[in-house]
């Protein structure tokens, strides 16, 4: 199939392009480049002399020719969407509209979309399916719901929108980012010797790992079109909806020397979900998610090693998203809704041309 993804240049991105390609695919990207630079142990392969492209633009002349546009796109962070609620819906909800409604025109069938479980939020202690009602706790989790519902609408029978409703993701990337909670507790472990809880460590969080949210876009981009069309998974395993405290004491044990620790006063926190995956066993019994967190940490763990990853990279804007966006506003180089200002290639995050800026963080 001919396949467009945008989002490429991210951090799952990075690792679906060629995980498609190795399947025999022949994949193409869009991305408007935010994190360039930002790379761990090399990067994605290089992006050639293709331009940035911000997805809130793409026209329909563009996407003529594909088979299916696979949209990772988006400002994904919790804290980013705090920080600039309009940016957020302005690019994961219009700019997914505008790519979908763009890739309909131009006679392109499927359209898999990278929604989030975040969107069941405050779901409470039952394990939700995809027919449980939506409660969004934050304006990220909010254009995840409201872009399925929209995407929805434009289904007919020429047009296949497929909703993949991811679990936290984790795992090695080049493009790593630190901002999440498995890749962020081995990495504070790894260079402070701490596996340390802002939170109770009590919420429950799926999570799953990037080549296996790979294995299931394969999955749906590969199957008939009836078994996926209009259609809503939830992207993981059932092994793998784990207590935060419980990924804490899988780090601790992997990280050879490091302690657990609750910050003082620590609370629960909003988000809070089970998340019941049989949707996707059922539908795609041939589907095998193979990682499991303990895994993901022991090879988190062993490329941090490999890169030589220090307090310092930690603490730059290379690995967080809302510290790269802080730097990117701060110097003029994206507008206050993240469009780029210039076509040059941005600086890197160790550039002299930022300044250091204070950050509300994710805490886990
Ligand atoms: N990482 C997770 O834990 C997780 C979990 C559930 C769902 N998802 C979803 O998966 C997708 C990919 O997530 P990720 O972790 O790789 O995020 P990421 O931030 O690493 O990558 C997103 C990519 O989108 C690009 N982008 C942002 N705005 C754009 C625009 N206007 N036009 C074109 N490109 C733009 C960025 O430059 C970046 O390369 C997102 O839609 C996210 O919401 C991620």
């Amino acid at each position: 199939m001919r396949v467009l993804v945008t989002g490429d240049r991210g951090y799952i991105g990075a690792v679906m392009v060629p995980f498609l390609r190795d399947a025999g695919h022949q994949v193409d990207g869009l991305d408007t480049g935010l994190y360039e630079g930002c790379d761990l142990l090399g990067g994605p392969d290089p992006i050639g002399s293709r331009k940035p492209r911000d997805m809130r633009d793409v026209t329909s002349a563009e996407l003529g020719g594909y088979d299916a546009v696979v949209c990772l796109a988006a400002l994904s962070n919790d804290p980013l969407g705090h920080l600039n609620k309009e940016a957020t819906y302005s690019v994961n909800l219009e700019g997914t509209l505008n790519v979908a409604q763009a890739a309909k025109e131009a006679g392109v069938e499927r359209f898999l979309f990278a929604s989030s479980c975040s969107l069941y939020g405050a779901a409470g202690s039952e394990a939700v399916a995809e027919d449980a009602e939506m409660f969004p706790v934050t304006p990220y989790g909010e254009t995840k719901a409201l872009a399925e519902k929209e995407l929805s609408k434009l289904a007919d029978d020429n047009f296949s929108p497929t909703y993949l409703r991811n679990a936290t993701a984790y795992g090695a990337s080049t493009r790593l980012r630190l901002d999440i909670v498995v890749n962020n507790l081995t990495a504070i472990a790894m260079t402070s010797g701490q596996v340390r809880l802002e939170s109770d460590g009590t919420p429950w969080r799926p999570l799953v790992h990037i080549e296996d949210i790979s294995r299931a876009f394969l999955t749906v981009l590969e199957s008939p079109r009836e078994v996926i069309h209009d259609e809503a998974f939830n992207v993981g395993r059932s092994e793998d909806v784990v207590q935060v405290r419980d990924i804490a004491e899988m780090v601790r044990d992997a990280v050879p020397g490091s302690a657990l620790s609750i910050a003082d006063g620590a609370g629960p926190d909003l988000r809070n979900y089970k998340v019941d995956f049989g949707k996707l066993e059922d539908t795609f019994p041939d589907l095998r998610l193979q990682w499991t967190v303990r895994k993901g940490v022991d090879e988190l763990a062993a490329a941090y090693q490999r890169h030589g990853l220090t307090q310092a990279d930690f603490d730059s804007a290379q690995f967080v998203r809302l510290r790269r966006i802080q730097q990117l506003l701060s110097a003029g180089l994206v507008d206050d809704q993240l469009r780029r200002q210039t076509d040059d290639q941005f600086p890197g995050p160790g550039d002299a041309l930022f300044v250091t800026t204070d950050s509300v963080e994710e805490k886990h």
